[in-house]
């Protein structure tokens, strides 16, 4: 069983990455992939061209092209890039969040099926022999069929077809506490919104630290954007001639939280993949932290 410290906060030698309690190096950008429906595959080779090295998908057809995902990166794959330097994460998502008229497994298999079938189409989809990151895309209302299928995606594991296991929208941390409990194979990463509403996950992140879980942040700009107006913040961005959203997604990353962008435009990219030219000083942090805790 892997241990917690394990997990590598500074990445190494590469600040850009984050090594998780399993020892799969996970960027601290992760490029995502939902609502691109036919631009997937350009979309997608022009992230890894600009310098992505992780991509967040799901086999869920209603938000996500995962067969254009895949033809992205054997675009990119085809012109250099190694397999083995990409994180490809994906996900099982139960049939709660599937378009009824379009899921791809047997709705009516029993719950390990629908996730080896699920397993199944997404290497086709991706076009690879192995993940590095199953996430479950949402708890179910009963933890015991959360159980089912997370000892599904165990035996996925076992087997090799994927390197590490996680969680998606899961906001009560008692759930987390008792998948973790449960789990013969604990989760090592936790996708999650990242907003006020939720205090911004303060005790499930704490959690996570604890427990060498890597915490990956989604709606990240589009959820905050009082946090995003904040005078300190622009007064900052302007001390480093960055833009807002760089110097959130550089805060964050500096927290250890794998950051989700869906950038289409090839400049945010750009912008975005740069904030590792910099650093932000412990009272710098301490002032966006402070952000954080008055927004409403
Ligand atoms: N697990 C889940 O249930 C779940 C749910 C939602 C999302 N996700 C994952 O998270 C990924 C990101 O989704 P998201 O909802 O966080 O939002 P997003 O799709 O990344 O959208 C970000 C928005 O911010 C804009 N933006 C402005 N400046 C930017 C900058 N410098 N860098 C990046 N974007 C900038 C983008 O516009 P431009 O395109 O013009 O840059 C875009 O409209 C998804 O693709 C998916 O992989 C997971």
């Amino acid at each position: 069983m892997p241990s917690t410290d394990l997990v590598s906060r500074e990445g190494g030698a590469d600040e850009r990455q984050i090594i998780s309690a399993f020892g799969v190096a996970m960027p601290r950008l992760i490029y995502g992939t939902a609502w691109k429906r036919e631009r997937t595959a350009a979309i997608v080779e022009l992230a890894l061209r600009q310098g992505f090295r992780g991509v967040d998908t799901a086999c869920q057809p209603k938000h996500y092209n995962e067969r254009g995902v895949g033809e992205g990166l054997a675009a990119a794959f085809g012109t250099g890039l190694a397999r083995s330097e990409t994180y490809v994460q994906t996900k099982f998502t139960p049939f709660a969040g599937q378009d009824p008229n379009d899921v791809p497994y047997d709705p009516k298999a029993s719950l390990s099926r629908q996730v080896l079938q699920s397993f199944q189409a997404s290497l086709r989809n991706l076009r690879t022999d192995y993940l590095d990151g199953l996430l479950l895309h949402s708890p179910y209302p009963d933890d015991k069929d959360t159980l089912e299928a997370w000892r599904a995606m165990e035996s996925l594991y076992d087997k090799g077809g994927v390197r590490q296991l996680g969680l998606s929208n899961c906001y009560e941390l008692p759930r987390l506490e008792s998948l973790c409990r449960n789990a013969r194979i604990k989760p090592a990463a936790i996708q999650n919104r990242f907003y006020a509403k939720t205090r911004y996950d303060k005790d499930i992140r704490a959690f996570c630290r604890e427990s060498g879980i890597i915490y990956q942040s989604f709606w990240t700009l589009t959820a905050n954007p009082e946090v995003l107006a904040a005078p300190d913040l622009i007064e900052l961005a302007a001390k480093y001639g960055r833009s807002p959203a760089q110097m959130f997604f550089r805060y964050l990353t500096q927290l250890d939280i794998a950051c989700l962008t869906g950038t289409s435009s090839k400049d945010h990219m750009r912008q975005d993949l740069s904030i590792f030219e910099f650093r932000l000083s412990p009272a710098e942090c301490e002032s966006l932290g402070a952000l954080l805790l008055r927004s409403p």
